[in-house]
């Protein structure tokens, strides 16, 4: 019943495993997944192909700011697979790249770009029943969702796991390179002014620096099973 679903916001570092942990979640109980970094890459990915990125990295943000009303941005499901849609062209790949990567922090400090995706995410909401990862999902976007995880793992961790999930994919990429953007974004996510990353005072800390996959999914689904059976 709908009444009965909750929204479940997972926030934490990047490549802390939040999204893989939250998809099998989903999965696992019929919820809808929403992966809000990657409407942040969506944008930033709007943004390369419109000129509106210099090949410095700086940002032309009234550029940015005036193209929101040109942007939407949806997920196609099929079957267990899940793509992002910009403007109906499927761009799960392009937002992936470490291009993509090394740009979007400062997209994402950019506040109406925020509010614009904060607004649209909250109406994903509506119906609950879903879970969320991101940077402030537990803080700002649904600051009473009924469960709500903090995830981490050090930054070498997270390095490693990004730049294997790159490597698999057959980007070339050097670790070193994989590891700046980690710390690199970890610092813009944390330090920007408008809704920076950090731990809401009601969620659940993680830290899965030693953790394999399936024992996080276990942990979460465990957490889960308690809050709903209260
Ligand atoms: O989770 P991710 O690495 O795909 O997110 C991409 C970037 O988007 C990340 O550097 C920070 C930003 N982001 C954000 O500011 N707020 C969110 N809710 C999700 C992502």
């Amino acid at each position: 019943m709908n009444s009965d679903k909750i929204i479940i916001a997972i926030d934490g570092y990047s490549s802390s495993g939040k999204s893989t942990m939250a998809k099998q979640l989903a999965r696992e109980i019929g919820y809808r997944y929403i992966d809000s970094g990657a409407m942040y890459r969506a944008v930033t990915l709007y943004a390369m192909r419109h000129g509106l990125i210099g090949p410095d990295g700086s940002v032309d943000e009234p550029g940015v700011v005036n193209a929101l009303e040109d942007i939407s941005i949806d997920f196609h499901v099929e079957g267990e697979r899940q793509y992002t849609m910009l403007n109906g062209e499927n761009v799960e790949t392009q937002i992936r790249t470490l291009e993509v990567s090394n740009h979007v922090s400062p997209i994402a400090a950019i506040a109406p770009v925020r509010h614009a995706l904060v607004k649209m995410q909250r109406a994903m909401g509506k119906t609950r029943g879903i879970v969320m990862d991101g940077r402030d999902i537990g803080t700002v976007v649904f600051p009473d969702a009924e469960m709500k995880v903090f995830c981490d793992a050090s930054a070498e961790r997270r390095a490693e796991r990004r730049y294997k999930e790159l490597s698999d994919k057959g980007e070339q990429v050097k670790y070193e390179d994989v590891l700046a953007n980690v710390i690199n974004r970890d610092h813009i996510d944390e330090n920007r002014a408008e809704s920076p990353l950090r731990c809401a005072d009601d969620a659940v800390r993680l830290d899965n620096s030693r953790m394999t996959i399936e024992e996080q999914n276990r942990w979460l689904l465990d957490l889960y099973n308690r809050i709903t059976r209260q």
